[in-house]
């Protein structure tokens, strides 16, 4: 293990997302003696970070590497046995990244939420990646780990408690703040890349045996407010169940090739809920959604939205 410099190295370090990963790795160094260092395009802004974690943190290594400097990034990820990232847009950012680590044998985790970049890492490098044993595993930010391991832990649960598969998992979630600007950035990008078809089909993740037609008819995605007769509350559709529910269904395809499937005709849905009488926010958040999945497909949609929205960082 300890032929290269770092066990862990985090990549994007200086982001909005990355500051605060960088924060909770200097506060919550489980793994005695963790060899880590944080990375990016930017030493002053790493020095910057680096004196702001402290000294709490530990030694911490500094690598600089541009995105789109494949030398450095294979030097990069030559020095460490794993590398996270939070440098997005992904499709845009972490092409080259995964590419790198892959040469290098080097574990990569990122927090991506870019479903069709995703897909192409799939069909590109899927096969090549289990070769080898190196493990390249997106979505691991809010999309999708909640939603990924809840569907799991409740399948695990149910046939230790039951002795049974899972038929049906249904994530409900509630929300409120707003949108950070690199999120944003990333969607603007699948936009621009005319994707947003893409994003629309349900085993979009999925591997090609299971992308059968009574699996799609199977797992729709909610596009009107719904009452929910299990929980008495009513729905609307979640904004990120195109990313999460797509996770879930290969999690549950790969299960079925590799293990055992969840359950019978197994069904992962998303929805948001709303603890009201008269379906008026579930009403309001469904149009929304449908209004803006319209507009954004028209021409020019991105180029007036980009301004308005905040900026990355
Ligand atoms: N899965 C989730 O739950 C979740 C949650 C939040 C965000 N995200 C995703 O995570 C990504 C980052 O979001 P964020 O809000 O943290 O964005 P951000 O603040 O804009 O951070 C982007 C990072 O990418 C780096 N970067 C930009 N261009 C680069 C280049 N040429 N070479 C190397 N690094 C470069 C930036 O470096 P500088 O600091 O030098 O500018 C920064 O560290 C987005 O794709 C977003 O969609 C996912």
């Amino acid at each position: 293990m300890s032929e290269r410099s770092y066990d862990l190295v985090l990549y994007g370090a200086t982001g909005f997302t990355g500051r605060q990963a960088a924060h909770y790795l200097a506060t919550h160094r489980d793994v005695q003696g963790l060899r880590w260092a944080i990375a990016g395009r930017d030493t002053n802004r790493l020095e910057q970070l680096r004196q702001n974690l402290g000294e709490q943190a530990g030694p911490v290594g500094i690598l600089v590497a541009d995105s789109q400097d494949p030398e450095a990034l294979s030097q990069l990820a030559a020095s460490t046995h794993v590398v996270i990232s939070t440098a997005g847009p992904f499709a845009k950012h972490g092409e080259q990244l995964v590419q790198a680590c892959l040469q290098a044998g080097t574990d990569y985790a990122d927090i991506t939420g870019e479903t069709p970049w995703v897909r192409s890492l799939i069909d590109r490098f899927h096969e090549q990646a289990a070769a080898k044993g190196v493990r390249l595993v997106p979505f691991c930010g809010f999309d999708s780990i909640p939603s990924d391991l809840g569907a799991l832990l409740v399948v695990d649960y149910i046939r230790q408690e039951y002795g049974q598969g899972t038929r049906r998992v249904k994530g409900y979630f509630n929300a409120f703040g707003g949108f950070n600007g690199g999120t944003l950035a990333s969607l603007f990008d699948m936009i621009d890349a005319g994707q947003m078809d893409i994003l629309n089909d349900p085993l979009l993740l999925n591997p090609p045996e299971a992308r059968s037609a009574a699996e799609a008819t199977r797992n729709p995605d909610q596009a009107f407010p719904e009452l929910d007769m299990d929980f008495k509350v009513w729905t609307s559709p979640f904004f990120m169940a195109p990313v999460n529910t797509r996770v879930v269904r290969r999690s549950h395809a790969l299960a079925s090739s590799y293990q055992q499937p969840y359950g019978p005709d197994f069904r992962y849905s998303e929805c948001m809920y709303f603890d009201e009488w008269v379906p008026l926010q579930s009403t309001a958040v469904s149009a929304a959604t449908g209004l803006l999945h319209t507009v954004a497909q028209l021409p020019g949609f991105t180029q007036w939205m980009r301004p308005l929205a905040p900026s990355p960082g």
